[in-house]
């Protein structure tokens, strides 16, 4: 079962049809991602038939046939009206990825050169969709802070790692270390990446990110 929801567009270099490593690979519609809907919705993809028409009967209150039920099943139908939407929009989606990869190689290549900044790397057998770019460094409150004042929007992709959630943290009795996580919590700064973001605008964040650098 993979997690998809941020990978509209992403494919395989190997074999471009190939759309999945697993037997399901769910994605997401929320109105922030690269294939995003004007209202919350999902899609779930698979190769088996078996999953298939169980995944059609569980979205339908576990129905198969108009009023039938056979199994408990769930509301989770999209909605027409953003189908059509997501339609017209999934025409743009690779021309839109081309463009957020092009202006990720941007910031990588203006500011590369900052010995306290790390970036991903990214996985040389696939095409990324680019959904987020984001950068590391020990500073990374301040430079937000710095980059607020200079209204400029950054998110932290995520403040709290999920095994760190209060909920979690609660049910995982152990005491295993979470590096990773750990990292994307305290040094992870995604900055502005899509279609809204113009040349010139990027071009400023570049500059405001560098100025940071020679204060510090
Ligand atoms: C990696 C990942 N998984 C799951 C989700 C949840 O998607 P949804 O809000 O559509 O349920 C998101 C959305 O933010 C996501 O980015």
């Amino acid at each position: 079962l993979e997690d998809s929801s941020q990978s509209h567009g992403a494919f395989f270099l190997k074999n471009k049809k190939k759309k999945l490593w697993g037997s399901i690979a769910i994605f997401s519609f929320y109105p922030g991602k690269n294939l995003g809907s004007i209202t919350d919705g999902g899609a779930a993809i698979t190769n088996s038939k078996n999953i298939f028409d169980k995944l059609k009967s569980l979205r339908n209150y576990g129905s198969k046939i108009k009023y039938y039920h056979d199994e408990i099943g769930f509301n989770s139908r999209l909605n027409s009206t953003s189908a059509i939407f997501l339609r017209q929009k999934l025409k743009k989606l690779n021309f839109e990825n081309a463009l957020r990869s092009r202006q990720e190689k941007k910031y990588i290549n203006k500011l590369k050169d900052i010995k306290q900044l790390s970036f991903l790397r990214r996985n040389t057998k696939v095409v990324s969709s680019h959904h987020l770019f984001l950068i590391f460094l020990k500073e990374r409150n301040k430079l937000k802070e710095f980059l607020d004042k200079n209204q400029i929007e950054t998110i932290i992709h995520y403040p709290v790692a999920p095994v760190n959630q209060k909920y979690y943290k609660k049910i995982i009795k152990s005491k295993k270390k979470y590096p990773i996580a750990s990292k994307f919590e305290k040094e992870a700064l995604s900055l502005p990446l899509g279609k809204h973001l113009s040349n010139k605008q990027q071009d400023l964040i570049i500059s405001t990110i560098r100025k940071f650098f020679i204060k510090l």
